[in-house]
């Protein structure tokens, strides 16, 4: 069972970007996959410090030496952000500053956003942060809007609107086929 991991970049409480995400890893989840979600509301991260770029697992915080193990275990990542002034949420850039190259090289990436009426402002941006780690950006997106979600059960906004839930399922079968072929053809890629 491959692992996929999740980071949102929403420190809300309740936040949809969080409910998107454990929408998300429920369908990774019927799919055979272990999808763990990294949520900074409950392990936050302090500010990258760049002396660790090139050895991320050497930081001397347990949460980004927790989030590096977790990234180097990976075969596949979903990011997902609020809109933040027309773009990702500082919240998720700094996480993927505290990873690098070597956790992402020739790994599929999903990205997903919530806000500013499903644009696309965010996960356009998203997509050039993931070529600079050298991941393979599915083509499949999730941008979503406040009236995609009703109250969820545990506190953060469930994803109800029929056609964004059959675009997850969509994203969330490409990101698990593109799991299981870049597990096949990273060694020669990284070779
Ligand atoms: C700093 C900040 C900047 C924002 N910028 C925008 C924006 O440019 N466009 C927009 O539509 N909404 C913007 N918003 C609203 C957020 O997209 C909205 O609150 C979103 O629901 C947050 O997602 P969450 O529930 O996962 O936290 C902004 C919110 C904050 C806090």
């Amino acid at each position: 069972m491959s692992k996929i991991l999740i980071i949102p970049g929403s420190l809300r409480h309740p936040s949809h970007t969080c409910g998107l995400c454990a929408d998300l890893a429920q369908m990774l989840g019927s799919l055979g996959h272990a999808a763990t979600i990294f949520d900074q509301r409950e392990t936050p991260l302090p500010l990258h410090d760049s002396v660790y770029h090139k050895a991320p697992a050497e930081s001397p915080d347990a949460a980004v030496r927790s989030l590096v193990s977790l990234a180097t275990e990976a075969s596949g990542f979903i990011l997902a952000s609020p809109i933040y002034h027309n773009g990702p949420s500082g919240v998720l850039k700094n996480a993927l500053d505290h990873l690098a190259i070597p956790q992402f090289a020739f790994k599929p990436v999903g990205l997903a956003s919530h806000g500013g009426n499903r644009t696309s402002q965010a996960v356009d941006q998203m997509r050039l942060w993931t070529r600079g780690l050298a991941g393979h950006a599915i083509v499949t997106q999730v941008c979503t809007q406040n009236s995609d979600y009703a109250a969820g059960e545990t506190g953060d906004p469930t994803v109800t609107d029929t056609a964004i839930r059959a675009r997850m399922e969509r994203f969330c079968r490409e990101l698990s086929v593109m799991a299981q072929t870049l597990a096949v053809t990273r060694p020669a890629l990284l070779s």
